[in-house]
Parts: structure tokens; C-alpha cells; sequence
């Protein structure tokens, strides 16, 4: 599919006013996407748990305006409170799609809002609440254009919310989905995510994903400054190499349930994440010193027990701790004894692996 199939042609109904809503997921890669071209386009493929409990919950109200076109007209609710300093984003969201859901101009727009998960948390929001919004957006041209197909409507919404963040292209289905062509893998695009086409074992199906809250401050550096220091990076081209690699390793991994060799990438992919950004020009650190104790403290509990547990880290301080369903007892114990203690205010958040998004 190319960018092209996703402009609507002519409606088929006209719709004066309405109501949609969807719930949508966080998401944690574990092969990281970091550097991106012109549009959203990624420099290399990566691949993703979609959760379950960190979510956003989105309700897109419509009423078709008098005059229609012209410019957007929308006012945004976030947790029951008008937030206006959240609207240049949507309006920027807006204009990115323009082409693909121009009827958006047709409508004057209430979106409400909220997160499950604290919104200073340090947990991007981005992933889930630009996901919940495209499939919202989805929702209302499926009223205008009920023949779309079930397969076009959720490749389409990971179209859009690619455009507003790209990771969140990879929220809207489950348990597992690739972004950005990848030659192994069938059907795989720049454009959209698709969930994972090939065997995962089912120790892969139920796996946690525990999120120490490390700094709950906001992020320091961009998500978009810090792809945009990928250009000229002088590790880039071997960084995009090593993630086509480590996706072409994981297919035999996700296959056989091989968690000794799902740990050494996963963990990984994660340091060389921050390797970029302490390798690019300007440099930074995003990780705290309690982020490196509990990365010391998870090696120490592997290395003595033999429970596979793992870490990752997205673009900030806090760890998603990664482990099979059957460690949880223990995990858990572990967490409380040893790793609270590194959390901001002895918080932590319990996820799992999810199915994706759903409509309300
Ligand atoms: O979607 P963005 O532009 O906020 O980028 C997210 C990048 C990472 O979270 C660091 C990695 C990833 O693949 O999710």
C-alpha cells in the first residue's frame, strides 16, 4: 500500500452529529525505532508489546458546521478540565492528516480525554493518546464511508497516529507489532504497524511488564529532537543496521520461547538506545542514577537465582521490567524488596501484554 490509498474519495452519507469513542494502549519496543526521515518515515523497523493497562480513553463529539471547511474547530477536554496548551498539537496532528481525513473541517470537534496512568508519570502519553485519537478520526469517517473494510480502518488509523507520534502507529492492534520494512518480514511497512505475522511462543503471550517510576519529571529532550540527532549521528548507519539484525534474531526467538536470547537483545537494544543520545551531538543522559542501580540490581537477581527477568528503557529515567507470567510471585517480591526503593515515591505501575485497542 502506498500513502495514496489512504485519501477518501467521495463520501457516501452525510452525517449532521454524533459521538465515538476508543480506548487505546501504550505500547514498549523492544527493538527501539530512534531516527527518522521526512513524514514520519522511520529509519529502521522495530517491534513492539503492545500493554494493556496504560491506556487512554478518547470521546470525539461532531456536529457538522454550517459552513463547512475553512479552518478546524475543536476544543479539547483532558481528565474533565479544558486544556488548552494541549491543542497546538492536535491542531499540528490535524494539519499532518489534512489529505487523508480532510472532513475533519467539515465539523466542530469536543474531544475528551484522559489517561489511566498518572499524566506526570514520565510515561509518554503520546503512544496511546494519538492512537485513541486516530481511531476516533477512524470511527467518524467509517460513519461517512461505512463501507470500509475492517482491515483498511485499522491499517488507516496506524497510518494517522504514525503521523501524530510515530510509536504510536503501534497501539492500535496486539500482542505484538512490526513497524517499517523489515525483509523478513511479510507485509511489513514504513507507513503502518501490522501485528506480527509469523509463531509466538506462548510464554510471549502473557508476559509483564512492570514500569518503575523513576523520575516522574517532564522529558528533558524531545522525542523529536532526539530523532532528529540521529542525522549525521556518526553511529547511525551501524545502529540501523544492528536493529534489522536483532529483528531478523528475534524471529527464531519469538518462535521457541528462547528467553536467555530474547534478554540479550531486548536489554540490548535498550543501552544502545541511550548510547545514541550520549553519543550524538549535542550529547545527554537520559537515565538517573537509580536507573542504573536497578539495572545492576536485575543482573544480581538473574544472575543468582536464574528467574529471566529482564529490563528495557524507553527515551527517559523509568525501567519497564520484563518477565514471563509464571515469575510474577517471585518477580513481584523482588520488586517490593529491592526495587521500590529506587522509585520515585516507592511507585510502580503492573502492565502486560495486551490485544491492542478498543472501541467504547
Ligand atoms: O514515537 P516517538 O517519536 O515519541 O518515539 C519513541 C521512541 C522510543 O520510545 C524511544 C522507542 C520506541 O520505539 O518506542
Amino acid at each position: 500500500m502506498c500513502e495514496q490509498d489512504f485519501i477518501p474519495g467521495e463520501y457516501e452519507k452525510s452525517v449532521p452529529l454524533g459521538k465515538v469513542a476508543w480506548q487505546s494502549p501504550s505500547n514498549i519496543a523492544l527493538v527501539k525505532y530512534w531516527g527518522k526521515k521526512k513524514n514520519q518515515i522511520p529509519a529502521n523497523p522495530s517491534v513492539s508489546f503492545t500493554l494493556k493497562n496504560c491506556k487512554t480513553i478518547t470521546t470525539l463529539e461532531f456536529q457538522e458546521k454550517e459552513i463547512k471547511g475553512e479552518d478546524y474547530d475543536f476544543e479539547l477536554f483532558f481528565e474533565g478540565r479544558k486544556k488548552d496548551d494541549f491543542k497546538p498539537k492536535i491542531k499540528k496532528f490535524f494539519e499532518r492528516i489534512e489529505q487523508y481525513s480532510p472532513f475533519l473541517k467539515d465539523f466542530k470537534l469536543l474531544i475528551q480525554t484522559k489517561n489511566t496512568f498518572p499524566h506526570s508519570s514520565g510515561i509518554a502519553s503520546s503512544a496511546s493518546g494519538m492512537s485513541a485519537l486516530a481511531l476516533c478520526v477512524m470511527s467518524l469517517e467509517k460513519k461517512l464511508n461505512p463501507g470500509l473494510t475492517e482491515d483498511f480502518f485499522l491499517k488507516k488509523a496506524s497510518f494517522l497516529a504514525r503521523l501524530g507520534s510515530g510509536s504510536a502507529c503501534r497501539s492500535i492492534e496486539g500482542e505484538l507489532i512490526e513497524w517499517g520494512e523489515h525483509a523478513s518480514t511479510a507485509g511489513s511497512s514504513d507507513l503502518f504497524g501490522i501485528k506480527y505475522p509469523y509463531k509466538l511462543h506462548e510464554v510471549f503471550k502473557t508476559y509483564q511488564d512492570t514500569i518503575l517510576l523513576v523520575d516522574k519529571g517532564q522529558k528533558q529532550v524531545s522525542s523529536t529532537l532526539g530523532h532528529n540527532l540521529m542525522y549525521g549521528h556518526p553511529f547511525a548507519e551501524a545502529r540501523f543496521a544492528q536493529a534489522h539484525d536483532n529483528l531478523d534474531q528475534l524471529q527464531a526467538i519469538f518462535e521457541m520461547g528462547n528467553l536467555p536470547e530474547f534478554i540479550k537483545i531486548v536489554e540490548s537494544e535498550a543501552l544502545t538506545l541511550h548510547a545514541m543520545m550520549m553519543s550524538s551531538n549535542p550529547y545527554f543522559i537520559l537515565m538517573k542514577p537509580n536507573t542504573l542501580e536497578i539495572i545492576n540490581k536485575i543482573w544480581e537477581y538473574r544472575e543468582t537465582t536464574g528467574v529471566p527477568v529482564c529490563f528495557t528503557l524507553d527515551a527517559g529515567a523509568n525501567v519497564h521490567v520484563l518477565y514471563p507470567n509464571e515469575e510474577k510471585d517471585k518477580v513481584l517480591e523482588f520488586i517490593k524488596n529491592e526495587l521500590v526503593v529506587y522509585c520515585e515515591k516507592g511507585q510502580y505501575i503492573c502492565d502486560l501484554i495486551g490485544k491492542g485497542a478498543e472501541k467504547l
